[in-house]
Protein backbone atom coordinates (compact mmCIF):
# COMPACT_ATOMS: atom_id res chain seq x y z
CA UNK A 1 0.00 0.00 0.00
CA UNK A 2 1.41 3.40 -0.97
CA UNK A 3 1.27 5.77 1.92
CA UNK A 4 -0.48 9.16 0.72
CA UNK A 5 -0.37 11.94 2.80
CA UNK A 6 -1.92 15.76 2.43
CA UNK A 7 0.36 18.35 1.56
CA UNK A 8 -1.51 21.42 1.28
CA UNK A 9 1.33 23.44 2.41
CA UNK A 10 3.16 22.72 -0.83
CA UNK A 11 0.13 24.03 -2.85
CA UNK A 12 1.84 27.11 -4.27
CA UNK A 13 5.69 25.64 -4.08
CA UNK A 14 4.91 23.24 -6.64
CA UNK A 15 4.14 26.19 -9.13
CA UNK A 16 6.07 28.90 -10.66
CA UNK A 17 4.34 32.07 -9.18
CA UNK A 18 6.65 32.37 -6.17
CA UNK A 19 9.48 32.47 -8.57
CA UNK A 20 7.98 36.17 -9.87
CA UNK A 21 9.55 37.47 -7.35
CA UNK A 22 12.92 36.05 -6.55
CA UNK A 23 15.84 37.11 -9.07
CA UNK A 24 17.77 35.61 -11.62
CA UNK A 25 14.61 32.97 -11.45
CA UNK A 26 12.52 35.63 -12.47
CA UNK A 27 14.51 36.24 -15.54
CA UNK A 28 11.96 34.22 -17.85
CA UNK A 29 8.40 33.17 -17.30
CA UNK A 30 7.93 29.12 -17.69
CA UNK A 31 4.65 28.40 -16.14
CA UNK A 32 5.77 24.46 -16.15
CA UNK A 33 8.01 25.22 -13.54
CA UNK A 34 8.00 24.83 -9.69
CA UNK A 35 9.39 27.39 -7.06
CA UNK A 36 12.88 27.95 -5.32
CA UNK A 37 11.19 27.61 -2.50
CA UNK A 38 10.01 24.03 -3.31
CA UNK A 39 13.77 23.30 -3.65
CA UNK A 40 14.81 24.50 -0.61
CA UNK A 41 12.31 22.09 1.10
CA UNK A 42 13.60 19.02 -0.34
CA UNK A 43 17.27 20.17 0.08
CA UNK A 44 15.86 20.00 3.69
CA UNK A 45 14.13 17.42 3.67
CA UNK A 46 16.79 15.09 2.54
CA UNK A 47 19.91 16.86 4.29
CA UNK A 48 21.79 17.62 1.13
CA UNK A 49 25.25 18.56 1.69
CA UNK A 50 27.68 20.67 0.05
CA UNK A 51 30.14 18.35 -1.02
CA UNK A 52 26.58 16.18 -2.88
CA UNK A 53 24.95 16.63 -6.25
CA UNK A 54 21.60 17.13 -6.66
CA UNK A 55 20.32 16.02 -10.41
CA UNK A 56 17.09 16.95 -12.29
CA UNK A 57 16.83 15.26 -15.57
CA UNK A 58 14.31 17.59 -16.49
CA UNK A 59 15.43 20.70 -15.37
CA UNK A 60 13.12 23.71 -17.27
CA UNK A 61 14.48 27.17 -16.99
CA UNK A 62 16.50 25.71 -14.03
CA UNK A 63 14.46 25.96 -10.69
CA UNK A 64 16.68 23.26 -8.97
CA UNK A 65 19.95 24.01 -10.61
CA UNK A 66 20.07 27.69 -9.59
CA UNK A 67 18.78 27.17 -6.51
CA UNK A 68 21.19 23.79 -5.61
CA UNK A 69 23.61 26.84 -6.61
CA UNK A 70 22.63 29.38 -4.48
CA UNK A 71 23.23 27.11 -1.62
CA UNK A 72 26.42 26.23 -2.50
CA UNK A 73 25.61 22.57 -3.68
CA UNK A 74 26.26 20.79 -6.84
CA UNK A 75 24.11 19.67 -9.33
CA UNK A 76 23.37 18.31 -12.71
CA UNK A 77 20.41 19.66 -15.37
CA UNK A 78 19.14 17.98 -18.11
CA UNK A 79 16.68 19.28 -20.72
CA UNK A 80 15.55 17.88 -23.88
CA UNK A 81 14.78 21.73 -24.73
CA UNK A 82 17.06 23.70 -26.57
CA UNK A 83 15.13 27.12 -25.33
CA UNK A 84 14.82 25.42 -21.75
CA UNK A 85 18.60 24.61 -21.60
CA UNK A 86 19.66 27.99 -22.70
CA UNK A 87 17.60 29.52 -19.88
CA UNK A 88 18.99 27.18 -17.38
CA UNK A 89 22.87 27.42 -18.75
CA UNK A 90 22.42 31.84 -18.75
CA UNK A 91 20.71 31.98 -15.13
CA UNK A 92 23.43 29.51 -13.43
CA UNK A 93 26.84 30.58 -15.43
CA UNK A 94 29.56 32.46 -13.51
CA UNK A 95 29.84 36.39 -14.79
CA UNK A 96 32.73 38.47 -14.90
CA UNK A 97 30.71 41.06 -13.93
CA UNK A 98 32.78 44.04 -14.59
CA UNK A 99 33.09 42.60 -18.50
CA UNK A 100 29.89 42.00 -18.80
CA UNK A 101 28.66 45.67 -17.37
CA UNK A 102 30.81 47.01 -20.63
CA UNK A 103 29.39 44.95 -23.21
CA UNK A 104 25.60 45.50 -22.01
CA UNK A 105 26.09 48.89 -21.92
CA UNK A 106 28.28 49.43 -25.35
CA UNK A 107 24.88 47.30 -27.04
CA UNK A 108 22.64 49.04 -25.45
CA UNK A 109 24.38 52.61 -26.68
CA UNK A 110 24.32 51.34 -30.51
CA UNK A 111 22.15 53.61 -32.63
CA UNK A 112 19.30 52.05 -34.05
CA UNK A 113 19.20 51.72 -37.66
CA UNK A 114 16.16 49.94 -39.21
CA UNK A 115 16.98 46.43 -40.16
CA UNK A 116 17.52 46.13 -44.25
CA UNK A 117 14.86 42.71 -43.79
CA UNK A 118 12.48 41.85 -41.52
CA UNK A 119 11.65 37.55 -40.82
CA UNK A 120 9.16 36.35 -43.73
CA UNK A 121 7.91 33.87 -40.91
CA UNK A 122 3.93 34.49 -40.92
CA UNK A 123 3.39 33.69 -37.04
CA UNK A 124 5.74 36.63 -36.20
CA UNK A 125 4.05 39.32 -38.14
CA UNK A 126 1.19 38.11 -36.76
CA UNK A 127 2.55 38.29 -33.22
CA UNK A 128 4.87 41.43 -33.22
CA UNK A 129 3.97 44.75 -34.72
CA UNK A 130 6.68 46.05 -37.32
CA UNK A 131 7.96 48.52 -34.45
CA UNK A 132 8.67 45.67 -32.11
CA UNK A 133 9.93 43.27 -34.69
CA UNK A 134 12.30 45.72 -36.28
CA UNK A 135 13.65 46.42 -32.79
CA UNK A 136 14.06 42.88 -32.26
CA UNK A 137 15.99 42.00 -35.72
CA UNK A 138 18.28 45.39 -34.60
CA UNK A 139 19.04 43.46 -31.18
CA UNK A 140 19.57 40.03 -32.37
CA UNK A 141 22.47 40.86 -34.83
CA UNK A 142 24.16 43.26 -32.30
CA UNK A 143 24.07 40.38 -29.81
CA UNK A 144 25.39 37.67 -32.22
CA UNK A 145 28.24 40.06 -32.82
CA UNK A 146 29.49 39.89 -29.45
CA UNK A 147 32.39 37.45 -28.98
CA UNK A 148 32.46 36.10 -25.46
CA UNK A 149 29.23 33.38 -25.76
CA UNK A 150 28.33 33.65 -21.99
CA UNK A 151 27.88 37.32 -22.14
CA UNK A 152 25.86 36.91 -25.68
CA UNK A 153 23.67 34.52 -24.54
CA UNK A 154 22.90 36.99 -21.35
CA UNK A 155 21.83 39.08 -23.58
CA UNK A 156 19.46 36.99 -26.02
CA UNK A 157 17.91 36.29 -22.92
CA UNK A 158 16.83 39.39 -21.99
CA UNK A 159 15.96 40.31 -25.60
CA UNK A 160 14.26 36.86 -25.64
CA UNK A 161 11.49 37.56 -22.23
CA UNK A 162 11.60 41.59 -23.52
CA UNK A 163 10.28 40.15 -27.21
CA UNK A 164 7.46 38.10 -25.36
CA UNK A 165 6.16 41.06 -23.21
CA UNK A 166 5.76 43.03 -26.17
CA UNK A 167 4.28 40.55 -28.36
CA UNK A 168 0.63 39.81 -28.91
CA UNK A 169 0.77 35.95 -27.61
CA UNK A 170 0.12 35.06 -24.56
CA UNK A 171 0.38 31.31 -23.70
CA UNK A 172 -3.20 30.47 -22.01
CA UNK A 173 -1.94 26.50 -20.98
CA UNK A 174 -1.41 24.28 -23.08
CA UNK A 175 -2.63 27.57 -26.04
CA UNK A 176 -0.93 29.79 -27.61
CA UNK A 177 -3.68 32.76 -28.24
CA UNK A 178 -2.80 36.16 -30.17
CA UNK A 179 -4.55 39.19 -28.60
CA UNK A 180 -4.03 42.86 -30.18
CA UNK A 181 -3.18 44.86 -27.16
CA UNK A 182 -1.03 48.05 -26.63
CA UNK A 183 2.93 46.86 -26.15
CA UNK A 184 5.87 49.05 -24.51
CA UNK A 185 8.52 49.63 -26.86
CA UNK A 186 10.62 46.82 -27.23
CA UNK A 187 13.95 49.29 -26.69
CA UNK A 188 12.82 50.82 -23.58
CA UNK A 189 11.57 47.43 -22.15
CA UNK A 190 14.87 45.77 -23.04
CA UNK A 191 17.00 48.06 -21.30
CA UNK A 192 14.96 48.28 -18.19
CA UNK A 193 15.48 44.25 -18.40
CA UNK A 194 19.23 44.35 -18.91
CA UNK A 195 19.80 46.30 -16.31
CA UNK A 196 17.55 44.70 -13.95
CA UNK A 197 19.31 41.15 -14.83
CA UNK A 198 22.71 43.03 -14.09
CA UNK A 199 21.36 44.57 -10.91
CA UNK A 200 19.92 40.81 -9.84
CA UNK A 201 23.97 39.18 -10.30
CA UNK A 202 25.37 42.18 -8.23
CA UNK A 203 23.07 41.84 -5.61
CA UNK A 204 22.86 37.82 -5.41
CA UNK A 205 26.66 37.39 -5.21
CA UNK A 206 25.61 33.37 -5.78
CA UNK A 207 28.64 31.08 -4.82
CA UNK A 208 30.98 29.67 -7.54
CA UNK A 209 29.44 26.24 -6.88
CA UNK A 210 29.89 23.72 -9.91
CA UNK A 211 26.56 23.72 -11.77
CA UNK A 212 26.61 21.80 -14.97
CA UNK A 213 23.73 22.20 -17.99
CA UNK A 214 23.71 20.07 -20.91
CA UNK A 215 20.83 19.54 -23.77
CA UNK A 216 19.73 15.34 -22.88
CA UNK A 217 17.17 13.17 -22.80
CA UNK A 218 16.04 12.48 -19.07
CA UNK A 219 15.20 8.34 -20.89
CA UNK A 220 18.97 8.04 -21.83
CA UNK A 221 20.92 10.11 -18.81
CA UNK A 222 24.44 11.14 -19.75
CA UNK A 223 25.81 10.50 -16.22
CA UNK A 224 27.88 7.55 -14.81
CA UNK A 225 26.26 4.69 -12.32
CA UNK A 226 25.82 5.77 -8.97
CA UNK A 227 27.01 9.22 -10.59
CA UNK A 228 24.49 11.61 -8.05
CA UNK A 229 23.37 12.08 -4.68
CA UNK A 230 19.68 12.74 -4.98
CA UNK A 231 17.07 13.93 -8.11
CA UNK A 232 14.76 16.54 -7.66
CA UNK A 233 13.01 17.28 -10.57
CA UNK A 234 9.25 17.35 -12.36
CA UNK A 235 8.70 15.49 -16.02
CA UNK A 236 6.05 16.81 -18.10
CA UNK A 237 2.43 15.72 -17.05
CA UNK A 238 0.39 13.41 -19.03
CA UNK A 239 -2.11 15.26 -21.79
CA UNK A 240 -0.98 18.20 -20.55
CA UNK A 241 1.44 20.68 -22.50
CA UNK A 242 3.19 20.19 -26.24
CA UNK A 243 6.07 22.17 -25.25
CA UNK A 244 7.38 22.73 -28.63
CA UNK A 245 3.76 24.66 -29.89
CA UNK A 246 3.56 26.71 -27.36
CA UNK A 247 7.13 28.18 -27.39
CA UNK A 248 6.65 28.64 -31.31
CA UNK A 249 7.71 32.65 -31.07
CA UNK A 250 10.70 32.24 -28.96
CA UNK A 251 11.93 28.76 -31.55
CA UNK A 252 11.18 31.62 -34.14
CA UNK A 253 13.33 33.51 -33.61
CA UNK A 254 16.17 32.26 -31.79
CA UNK A 255 16.50 28.60 -31.82
CA UNK A 256 15.93 25.83 -33.97
CA UNK A 257 13.51 22.83 -33.65
CA UNK A 258 15.13 20.22 -31.21
CA UNK A 259 16.13 17.30 -33.46
CA UNK A 260 15.31 14.62 -31.02
CA UNK A 261 11.36 15.68 -30.37
CA UNK A 262 10.02 14.56 -26.69
CA UNK A 263 7.66 11.61 -27.33
CA UNK A 264 4.17 13.72 -28.16
CA UNK A 265 2.12 12.58 -24.69
CA UNK A 266 -1.13 13.91 -27.07
CA UNK A 267 -0.68 12.00 -29.68
CA UNK A 268 0.72 8.76 -28.34
CA UNK A 269 -1.66 8.48 -25.17
CA UNK A 270 -0.74 7.23 -21.98
CA UNK A 271 0.74 3.88 -22.58
CA UNK A 272 3.45 5.29 -24.32
CA UNK A 273 3.88 8.05 -21.39
CA UNK A 274 4.24 5.50 -19.23
CA UNK A 275 6.58 3.68 -20.87
CA UNK A 276 8.96 6.55 -20.80
CA UNK A 277 8.52 6.75 -17.37
CA UNK A 278 9.73 3.68 -16.54
CA UNK A 279 12.80 4.33 -19.06
CA UNK A 280 13.11 7.39 -17.03
CA UNK A 281 13.15 5.90 -13.43
CA UNK A 282 15.50 2.97 -14.64
CA UNK A 283 17.85 5.42 -15.43
CA UNK A 284 16.93 7.54 -11.93
CA UNK A 285 17.78 3.95 -10.30
CA UNK A 286 20.64 3.61 -12.31
CA UNK A 287 22.72 7.39 -11.65
CA UNK A 288 21.28 7.89 -8.08
CA UNK A 289 22.35 6.82 -4.38
CA UNK A 290 19.95 8.85 -2.36
CA UNK A 291 16.70 10.03 -2.64
CA UNK A 292 14.08 11.52 -5.30
CA UNK A 293 11.47 13.99 -4.75
CA UNK A 294 9.19 13.90 -8.12
CA UNK A 295 6.50 16.43 -8.47
CA UNK A 296 4.15 14.99 -10.88
CA UNK A 297 0.36 16.05 -11.73
CA UNK A 298 -2.94 13.60 -12.94
CA UNK A 299 -3.82 12.90 -16.12
CA UNK A 300 -7.41 14.59 -17.68
CA UNK A 301 -9.09 12.99 -20.65
CA UNK A 302 -12.57 13.51 -21.47
CA UNK A 303 -14.19 9.86 -20.40
CA UNK A 304 -11.37 9.39 -17.39
CA UNK A 305 -9.11 10.48 -14.92
CA UNK A 306 -5.36 8.90 -14.20
CA UNK A 307 -3.64 9.39 -10.87
CA UNK A 308 -0.29 9.46 -12.10
CA UNK A 309 1.57 9.92 -9.18
CA UNK A 310 -0.09 6.15 -8.30
CA UNK A 311 1.28 4.77 -11.16
CA UNK A 312 4.43 6.12 -10.98
CA UNK A 313 4.79 4.58 -7.66
CA UNK A 314 3.54 1.19 -9.05
CA UNK A 315 5.95 1.10 -11.59
CA UNK A 316 9.09 2.41 -9.11
CA UNK A 317 8.33 -0.40 -7.08
CA UNK A 318 8.24 -2.84 -10.04
CA UNK A 319 11.74 -1.85 -11.00
CA UNK A 320 13.41 -2.63 -7.61
CA UNK A 321 12.68 1.60 -6.10
CA UNK A 322 10.94 2.07 -2.65
CA UNK A 323 8.29 4.57 -2.33
CA UNK A 324 8.61 6.55 0.82
CA UNK A 325 5.54 8.53 0.57
CA UNK A 326 3.59 10.39 -1.75
CA UNK A 327 2.88 14.21 -0.08
CA UNK A 328 -0.32 15.78 -2.42
CA UNK A 329 0.05 19.08 -3.24
CA UNK A 330 -3.27 20.09 -4.64
CA UNK A 331 -6.62 18.37 -5.59
CA UNK A 332 -8.52 19.96 -8.46
CA UNK A 333 -11.32 18.37 -10.68
CA UNK A 334 -11.06 17.19 -14.08
CA UNK A 335 -14.28 18.66 -16.14
CA UNK A 336 -15.02 18.10 -19.71
CA UNK A 337 -16.94 20.85 -21.70
CA UNK A 338 -15.76 23.31 -19.06
CA UNK A 339 -18.56 21.97 -17.06
CA UNK A 340 -18.78 18.08 -16.78
CA UNK A 341 -16.93 16.76 -13.99
CA UNK A 342 -14.88 13.65 -15.03
CA UNK A 343 -13.19 13.38 -11.86
CA UNK A 344 -10.46 14.38 -9.39
CA UNK A 345 -6.92 15.10 -9.53
CA UNK A 346 -4.23 15.97 -7.89
CA UNK A 347 -0.71 17.21 -8.06
CA UNK A 348 1.64 15.78 -5.76
CA UNK A 349 5.44 14.52 -4.88
CA UNK A 350 6.28 10.99 -5.10
CA UNK A 351 9.30 10.21 -3.32
CA UNK A 352 11.62 7.69 -3.78
CA UNK A 353 14.81 5.49 -2.70
C1 LIG B 1 7.49 20.30 -15.75
S1 LIG B 1 8.81 20.93 -16.73
C2 LIG B 1 10.10 21.09 -15.54
C3 LIG B 1 10.23 22.51 -15.06
C4 LIG B 1 11.34 22.73 -14.05
N1 LIG B 1 11.09 22.02 -12.82
C5 LIG B 1 11.47 24.23 -13.77
O1 LIG B 1 11.17 24.67 -12.63
O2 LIG B 1 11.80 24.98 -14.69
C6 LIG B 1 9.30 19.51 -17.62
C7 LIG B 1 10.49 19.72 -18.53
O3 LIG B 1 10.83 18.46 -19.09
C8 LIG B 1 11.38 18.68 -20.36
N2 LIG B 1 11.36 17.39 -21.06
C9 LIG B 1 10.34 16.79 -21.70
N3 LIG B 1 10.70 15.56 -22.12
C10 LIG B 1 11.99 15.39 -21.74
C11 LIG B 1 12.93 14.32 -21.87
N4 LIG B 1 12.60 13.21 -22.50
N5 LIG B 1 14.16 14.48 -21.33
C12 LIG B 1 14.51 15.62 -20.69
N6 LIG B 1 13.67 16.67 -20.56
C13 LIG B 1 12.43 16.56 -21.05
C14 LIG B 1 10.52 19.78 -20.96
O4 LIG B 1 11.22 20.48 -21.97
C15 LIG B 1 10.25 20.65 -19.72
O5 LIG B 1 11.19 21.70 -19.64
Amino acid sequence: MLKITSALDLKDLVTFIPNKHEPIHNWYHYKEGYSKQFVELMLKKFNIQKNQTVLDPFCGVGTTPLTCKQNGIKSIGFDVSPLAAFVSRVKTADYDLTELNKTCRNVLMEKFQRPEHLPRDEWLRKVFNRYVLEDIMFYKEKIFQIQDEKIMHFMLLGLMDSAMECSYAYKDGALIRIQKKHVPPLKKYFKYKIKKMLKDLEKANVPNTECKIELGDARDLAVCDNGVDFIITSPPYLNKIEYTKIYRTEYALFFEQPKTQVRSFIEEGEDAYFRDMRKCLENFKRVCKGPMAIVIGGGCFPDHVTLVDEKIGEIAEDIGLKVKEILVARNSWCTKARTVKVGQIRESVVILE
